[in-house]
């Protein structure tokens, strides 16, 4: 198929031409047929909404999943009631204030809307774009036009229709040039069959310009946070990974100059980065393309996508990508950046945030430490700085002694094996030896955890709840696992029998121990250590957003 272009960037001159052109895109969309169409957001792939077998064809022209349905795009609020059943008042209210511009509103459906468009929802997503060539279209077509994003599925958006014949040159009828786009991000997605409307895809039109009119929105949390397996979003194009370049995004939250102090750390020459301009001198030796001045959130919108799309034919091995606040714009950037990189996310940032782990042997805490490692976060090693301390504090030494007399050498070294007889399998001893080394831990680590800069930290402390470790931290986590997979990995790991990793087990606290004292239970019940640091990553991912979510509302 040949696809024919239109061009309407100029559409000043030839009344005539222009009119004619407009015809045509109208016509081939009135007849079954797909154009590309521009809107002030994204490039759309426009059908006639209410033909489903025109609808069909956009999702094999994009190659998208049949359960993700589509936009109807509206000339204005006097077209709702012909698509939309039990209209809210405040459907009006928002189209008064937001339409023609970048607002999607999820209301009921009429049955005039085919399954095709809905993808079988009895709702519909509904719009009216900022695009004077794309209004006149849908006027003279005199029917809504249904657009996904005219990118192929799992691509970054089109942002101009160069990049529109990039993808879909040959597949289409034809390609409407209206310019690039202005917004560059796809339309803020609100529901309005909830109560309180809920915001399912951040986009150009900010959150704050919508709580301003109507007060309170829920956020969706699939906006912030990547979806558990088997986890149904309730826009279901927020499910797939969109927006992806070839090589692995990782992306770098926090204040520009401590994520660009981060990406410098961690580049290659075979690295790719994202950044504002402030900081593209620091990356001479890489690929760069930049998002505009840190300051400017508007540029930054027009620019993502084709970052993005630009390292699709670059031979970088990874990208790391400096990412805006949640601010205005900054939330639906920094979304779509997020989901570039399937929420790879290293926060280089805010405020400071320490978790506690805890949990019996053979059940995956050293995992989850390396999670928490891999997502940027340090490890206090609460045992590297008790054996610092018994070598550096005296007093800490003259209270040992004065227990366990002779457990120092002359020399005035510890007899670790002298002392460790001492303790092992004498209960009231062990306790002894405890109570000392928590009294004088617990005030160190005090010190030294309110020392630590902005940040995720996390504290490995083998009896973090026993010493009272666990109220230097914001949050504490119990790894347990399954009794049989612990056997089986600690028989795997130590090279043990059966029956000697039971014993190991039952020596120690039962997981109801640390379930019962601890804010949170990470359980370990995946296959392999690989599949369980992935659950893990998701987990703490999730954790810090909410507490750092809570801290900025001053909540923690
Ligand atoms: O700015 C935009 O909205 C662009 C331009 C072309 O208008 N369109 C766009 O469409 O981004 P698309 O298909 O790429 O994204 C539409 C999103 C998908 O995540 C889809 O799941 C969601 O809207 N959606 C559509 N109808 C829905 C419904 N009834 N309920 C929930 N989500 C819906
Ligand atoms: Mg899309």
């Amino acid at each position: 198929m040949q696809t024919i272009y239109y061009d309407l960037r100029d559409t000043k001159g030839q009344q005539k031409e222009i009119e004619d052109k407009i015809s045509a895109a109208a016509k081939i969309l009135r007849e079954g047929g797909l154009v590309g169409i521009p809107t002030e957001t994204v490039y759309g792939l426009g059908a006639n909404g209410l033909d489903g077998k025109a609808v069909k064809r956009i999702f094999e022209a994009k190659g998208r999943p049949q359960d993700n349905p589509l936009i109807l795009h509206i000339t204005g609020p006097q077209w709702l009631p012909r698509y939309c059943a039990d209209i809210p008042p405040i459907a009006y209210v928002l189209a008064r204030k937001f339409w023609p511009g970048p607002l999607t509103m999820i209301l009921k459906r009429r049955a005039i809307v085919p399954d095709e468009t809905t993808a079988g929802l009895d709702t519909v997503g509904i719009r009216c774009p900022n695009h004077p060539v794309t209004l006149a279209i849908i006027r003279e077509a005199g029917i809504p036009i249904a657009a996904p994003s005219a990118n192929t599925s799992g691509r970054p958006s089109c942002t101009t229709a160069q990049d529109v014949l990039e993808d879909m040159d040959g597949k289409i009828e034809g390609v409407v040039d209206g310019g690039a786009c202005a917004v560059g991000v796809e339309s803020t997605i609100l529901d309005l069959t909830c109560e309180p409307p809920r915001l399912l895809r951040p986009g150009g039109l900010p959150l704050e310009d919508l709580e301003r009119l109507i007060g309170h929105i829920d956020v969706d949390k699939a906006v912030t946070t990547p979806l558990q397996e088997g986890e149904k979003p309730k826009a279901p194009g927020m499910k797939y990974r969109h927006y992806a370049p070839k090589a692995p995004v990782t992306v770098m939250t926090g204040a520009p100059g401590a994520a660009a102090r981060e990406i410098q750390r961690r580049v290659g020459p075979t690295s790719g980065v994202i950044c504002f301009d402030e900081y593209a001198h620091l990356f001479a030796q890489q690929e760069v393309h930049t998002l505009g001045p840190s300051t400017d959130k508007l540029a930054q919108a027009q620019r993502v996508f084709d970052a993005l799309r630009t390292f699709d034919e670059s031979t970088v091995t990874e990208i790391y990508a400096q990412c805006p606040d949640n601010r205005g714009l900054g939330l639906a950037i920094g979304n779509r950046l997020k989901k570039a990189a399937g929420f790879h996310i290293v926060e280089t940032d805010s405020q400071r945030v320490v978790l506690g782990l805890t949990g019996g042997t053979g059940a995956g805490k050293t995992s989850a430490l390396r999670a928490i490692a891999e997502l940027g976060g340090t490890i206090i090693d609460c045992d590297a700085v008790y054996h610092k301390m018994l070598e550096e504090n005296q007093e800490l030494r003259n209270a040992i002694n004065e227990k366990f007399p002779g457990v120092f050498t002359a020399e005035g070294k510890l007899n670790r094996q002298k002392l460790g007889q001492e303790v092992f399998a004498k209960k009231d001893r062990l306790e002894q030896l405890n109570a000392i080394v928590y009294r004088f831990l617990l005030p160190e680590l005090e010190r030294q955890v309110a020392e630590l800069s902005d940040g995720l930290y996390a504290m490995d402390a083998i009896n973090l709840l026993e010493s009272g470790l666990d109220r230097l931290c914001d949050k504490t986590v119990a790894v347990t696992a399954p009794m049989e997979l612990r056997v089986r990995r600690i028989m795997a790991r130590d090279g043990i029998t059966e029956q000697y990793a039971r014993l190991r087990i039952s020596a120690q606290k039962a997981d109801e121990f640390y379930r019962g004292k601890c804010d949170e239970e990470l359980t370990n019940s995946a296959e392999t250590p690989e599949a369980f640091e992935r659950d893990a990553k998701l987990f703490f991912t999730r954790m810090v957003e909410s507490l750092r979510e809570e801290k900025r509302h001053g909540g923690v």
